[in-house]
């Protein structure tokens, strides 16, 4: 798979979702389904974007002992997603476990990627509240590293890490990056953000972008706006 721009369906309910995608008449764009609209409404939200035509991307962050992930992403492997992911801090074991889980019988999966520590988590937090003491810029890269030894595709990330990653694990290690925003416009929440242009500069292989998306004026023109600077 190439270059992608992934929305960020942060809706609650599978209504708002079909309002908002329901304005896409021409692409079927890659979408994320996260936490707050899986836990809303289940799997079968998950079909029916699915059957719609769309490309998806599951992000519920597995995080569990090895045999419970592996038997988990059996299980999502069935739904037919195309990307998905769990924690790196669960170990190469759990890691391993999700791979196994993952692959069909016919030997196909989906590509699973591996979030190394959450852009919430910062050096302090991570010190006092996980007994971590190395810098996090080293426990990200380490993170990754397991990651790419487990056999996983890639990783979550920031962009402005994109680029160490690649450095680090080669640059046919994927990069899905958050954070993403227009330079003219709100930044929101997000603290170290950067524009989709640029995220294509410094070799972002995906970015998911939400709100610069779903809380547009245009949502398709903003689409498509991401997508002539960062794929085009
Ligand atoms: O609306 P916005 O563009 O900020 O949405 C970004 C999406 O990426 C959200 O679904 C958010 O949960 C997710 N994400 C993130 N930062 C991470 C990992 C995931 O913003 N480190």
């Amino acid at each position: 798979m190439g270059k992608d721009v992934i929305i960020a369906c942060d809706f609650d309910s599978a209504e708002k979702t079909f309002a908002f995608l329901d304005k896409f008449t021409g692409r079927k764009p890659f979408v994320k389904i996260g936490m707050e609209l899986y836990y809303a409404e289940g799997p079968s939200i998950v079909r029916e974007i699915k059957k719609r035509g769309h490309k998806i991307f599951l992000d519920l962050k597995l995080h569990d002992i090895p045999n419970t992930v592996k038997k988990s992403m059996a299980v999502l492997s069935r739904l037919d997603v195309d990307m998905t992911n769990l924690h790196a801090s669960g170990t190469k074991r759990m890691m391993e476990a999700a791979l196994e889980g993952l692959t069909r019988p016919d030997g196909t999966r989906p590509i699973l990627i591996a979030v190394t520590q959450l852009t919430s988590t910062d050096q302090e937090s991570m010190e006092k509240d996980l007994l971590i003491k190395e810098p996090i810029a080293d426990v990200v890269m380490h993170y990754a590293q397991n990651a790419k030894e487990a056999g996983l595709d890639g990783v979550v990330c920031s962009p402005l890490e994109a680029g160490k990653v690649h450095d680090r694990c080669g640059t046919g290690f994927l990069t899905v990056t958050p954070g993403v925003r227009f330079a003219d416009g709100d930044v929101g929440d997000q603290k170290r953000v950067m524009t989709p242009a640029e995220a294509k500069r410094i070799g972002s292989d995906y970015i998911v972008v939400g709100r610069p998306i779903t809380a547009a004026a245009d949502p398709v023109a903003a689409y498509e706006r991401c997508v002539a600077e960062f794929v085009d």
